[in-house]
């Protein structure tokens, strides 16, 4: 089994016929340890701080939902492994880019359940490292030889910059709506997953269309997932600083959906809403309304919906365990409680 099945932590699920994250991982592990090594030589450089401060990130796992989502559709569409592997890395090295990044600007102190790598090493050298990350990621990628891939690569990262400079922009605005938090989630969470579940724009069309969708409808389950987490979920079981979105003035769609079901929980977010965000206190208390306002169910049950909708855009893939597996990572993405 890939180390990374451990960091896919899923709650009880009833019956016993869905394909685990163990068993997703089992079907590609060839190919997923490929990845890895190819990770890890591509965050080899001379000056030593490089890979020490990679290595912090790279080696407190992760789910590594990217690279898994090039794989399998690679698999299941008969593309070329070697095209999946180099996307898969890409996007696993341009997600940790921003993970380094996101921390700084969030100024996130715990990640995959470690300090930050900007609480050990310093912002200066996380952002740095950064950068170098997404330079692994461009040569992993133009190693290819494959001109359509770097184009849509380079599609991917400017839509998810917009989407963090957007997310930045629009923080500590007590009038957020639903509309603006997913445009914000298509381009900072669906763009890369998309990108991936395409194989870096190699398919045929309608596949190509196909796969763009399914990514897409996944990104947003797993973001909602995550923000939910945020609302609900504790520091031991998600690896994150708990309750941590509204007091940094973002208003996620749980909080959303509390405020269209019971207007009082927007006209308290007015008035506890300062210039760097929501206190602890107060955060505490929106998030305790949130939940009685029935705004976490609701999110849930969104997240569920989209990824039964992502799963429905697999009709058209030629049935496969792979495609059984894209399904699966579907469900893991709402299911898991990390
Ligand atoms: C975290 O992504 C950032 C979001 C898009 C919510 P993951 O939850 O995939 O992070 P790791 O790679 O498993 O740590
Ligand atoms: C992570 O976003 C960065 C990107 C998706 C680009 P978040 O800020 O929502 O994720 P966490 O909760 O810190 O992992
Ligand atoms: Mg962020
Ligand atoms: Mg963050």
């Amino acid at each position: 089994m890939s180390g990374a099945a451990l960091h896919w932590r899923e709650s009880p699920a009833p019956g016993g016929t869905r394909l685990s994250a163990a068993q997703v991982l089992t079907l590609v592990s060839d190919p997923m340890q490929a990845v890895e090594a190819r990770l890890l030589a591509q965050m080899d450089s001379p000056i030593g701080r490089i890979p020490d401060v990679g290595g912090h990130l790279l080696g407190a796992g992760g789910k590594r939902l990217r690279p898994l989502l090039a794989v399998l559709a690679c698999r299941a569409t008969d593309a070329p492994l070697n095209v999946a592997i180099a996307v898969g890395c890409a996007a696993e090295l341009i997600h940790t880019a921003t993970l380094f990044h996101d921390d700084v600007v969030d100024g996130g102190a715990v990640r995959r359940g470690r300090p930050a790598a900007r609480m050990v090493y310093g912002n200066g050298l996380a952002v740095l490292v950064g950068d170098f990350c997404l330079a692994r990621g461009l040569e992993a990628i133009s190693a290819t030889g494959s001109l359509v891939t770097v184009q849509s690569m380079a599609a991917a990262v400017t839509e998810m910059a917009e989407g963090e400079v957007a997310q930045l922009e629009g923080a500590g605005d007590p009038e957020a709506t639903a509309e603006g938090y997913f445009d914000i989630i298509d381009r900072k969470t669906g763009s890369l997953m998309a990108w991936c579940a395409r194989v870096g724009g190699v398919l045929p069309g309608p596949l190509d269309a196909t796969m763009a969708r399914y990514g897409r409808l996944l990104g947003r389950a797993f973001q909602i997932t995550d923000d939910v987490l945020d609302c609900a979920g504790s520091e031991p079981t998600s690896g994150k600083s708990p309750g941590r979105d509204l007091q940094e003035g973002k208003l996620t769609l749980p909080v959303l959906l509390a405020c269209e079901a019971c207007p009082a929980v927007r006209d308290d977010i007015r008035s506890a809403m300062g210039d760097s965000g929501v206190s602890t206190e107060d955060a505490a208390r929106i998030m305790q309304a949130t939940r009685a306002a029935g705004g976490l169910d609701r999110a849930r049950a969104q997240a569920l919906t989209l990824a039964h909708d992502a799963v429905a855009e697999l009709q058209s893939v030629p049935p496969s365990p792979y495609r059984d597996a894209l399904a699966a990572l579907a469900r893991l993405s709402v299911e898991r409680v990390a």
